[in-house]
């Protein structure tokens, strides 16, 4: 495994698989071009490593042409096709095989075709080391493919990911870990630190509840706790900015986790696209968001109850449990819709037994 820019890569085409298929593309230009003098034009920055080899065992004369063009940005096609090195070669009447890295949406084609189009050349073809046949929306056809792959990422042989990786003399897909990351989810009071002690032995899961974080900071009288605190004691919720850094540190603290049970976390819409990209980076997201439904005056009377001998400060006083809630309602309870769109979310009935409500939480996640 490598990684690039703090994403995780695993191997995925070896060397010798990729050096097989070029031979074959080569064979078959060999066959389609002899005594013919092709001009081939490699579109870079891609392509450089697949022209490389390519050409080296191309048997006739041929003359070699450079174009830069680039769709990517990140791991996500733009769509967007910009030329940065345009052809500047005479192309006129001339066979021409163009030497791809890779095709996925088609737009790089559709773009170089109208390009030969406007040089006037002869006949055109396209060779590529990888083909994406399920992500390829264009009618233009491949003639030489190395080899067609699925809707992955991937990096190596030429291909970068955010400028890296290009020298890897193997070809790399973004790695997909089978963690189970649940976002537990309700109001003050609605039993997510309860039913997370008992899913996390379960399920064998890391269980980060941020409020927990926050009081064992103001316990020990750190910054973070000093700051926390002020906010916590009136029922507040404590900025995203410090709330997002000190989770994204929870979370790196077991890197071989199998998931995580977040309890607490995300109460803002921002704190759940910070979560969304820090599970992206490490190749897997939010499974599910399971709230717990809790009535409001169930909930006062089991924090005031709590209140008598938890020490927190925000049990102690009525005024500032309901001011919780209310944050709830007017700032957290819109993550709802976050992950309905998603078809992530699922409501469960939070009063009860409280071995009933982990059986309830229990076949959700067993679903999933
Ligand atoms: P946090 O610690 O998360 O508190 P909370 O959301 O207010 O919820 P609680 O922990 O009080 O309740 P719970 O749902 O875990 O229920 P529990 O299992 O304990 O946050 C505290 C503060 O930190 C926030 O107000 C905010 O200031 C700050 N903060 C935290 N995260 C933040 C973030 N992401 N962004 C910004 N600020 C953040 O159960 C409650 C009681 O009910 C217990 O006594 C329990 O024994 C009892 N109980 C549980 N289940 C049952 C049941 N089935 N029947 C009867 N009693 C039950
Ligand atoms: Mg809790």
């Amino acid at each position: 495994m490598i990684t690039l820019n703090g994403l995780q890569f695993e191997e995925y085409i070896s060397e010798e698989e990729l050096l097989h298929a070029i031979d074959e593309v080569a064979l078959a230009i060999n066959r389609d071009f002899k005594g013919k003098r092709p001009v081939f034009l490699v579109v870079l920055n891609g392509a450089y490593k697949f022209a490389t080899e390519l050409l080296s065992r191309f048997e006739g004369d041929c003359e070699v042409e450079f174009i830069k063009m680039s769709s990517y940005d990140g791991t996500a096609s733009t769509g967007q096709v910009q030329t940065h090195i345009p052809l500047e070669a005479d192309l006129e009447e001339r066979e021409v095989v163009v030497i791809e890295d890779i095709v996925d949406s088609g737009n790089t084609i559709e773009k170089i075709t109208q390009m030969m189009v406007i040089a006037g050349v002869n006949k055109y073809c396209i060779a590529s080391l990888f083909f994406k046949p399920g992500s390829y929306t264009k009618e233009y056809k491949i003639h030489y493919v190395g080899l067609e792959i699925p809707n992955d990422f991937i990096v190596g042989y030429g291909l970068d990911y955010n400028g890296l990786g290009r020298n890897l003399n193997a070809i790399y897909k973004l790695k997909t870990t089978k963690m189970t990351n649940l976002v537990l989810f309700g109001p003050p009071g609605a039993g997510k630190g309860t039913q997370a002690s008992f899913l996390k032995e379960k399920y064998n899961l890391i269980h980060i509840s941020t409020g927990d974080v926050f009081r064992y900071n103001i316990k020990s009288a750190t910054k973070l706790g000093t700051l926390a605190k002020s906010y916590i004691d009136k029922g507040q919720l404590v900025p995203d900015t410090v709330t997002i850094d000190m989770l994204s540190a929870e979370v790196d603290k077991t890197p071989d986790a199998n998931g995580f049970i977040f309890d607490g976390f995300p109460r803002t819409t921002a704190q759940a696209e910070a979560l969304d990209v820090l599970l992206e980076e490490k190749g897997t997201q939010v499974a599910a968001m399971i709230a717990l439904e809790v009535d409001d005056e169930i909930l006062v009377k089991r924090l005031l109850e709590r209140g008598k001998t938890s020490g927190r400060k925000d049990d102690a006083d009525e005024a500032v449990i309901r001011n919780r809630i209310k944050v709830y309602y007017d700032e957290t309870a819109i993550l709802k819709g976050y992950y309905q769109k998603q078809d992530k979310y699922y409501g469960v009935d939070g009063v009860g037994e409280i071995n009933e409500i982990t059986t309830r939480l229990s076949s959700v996640i067993d679903k999933l």
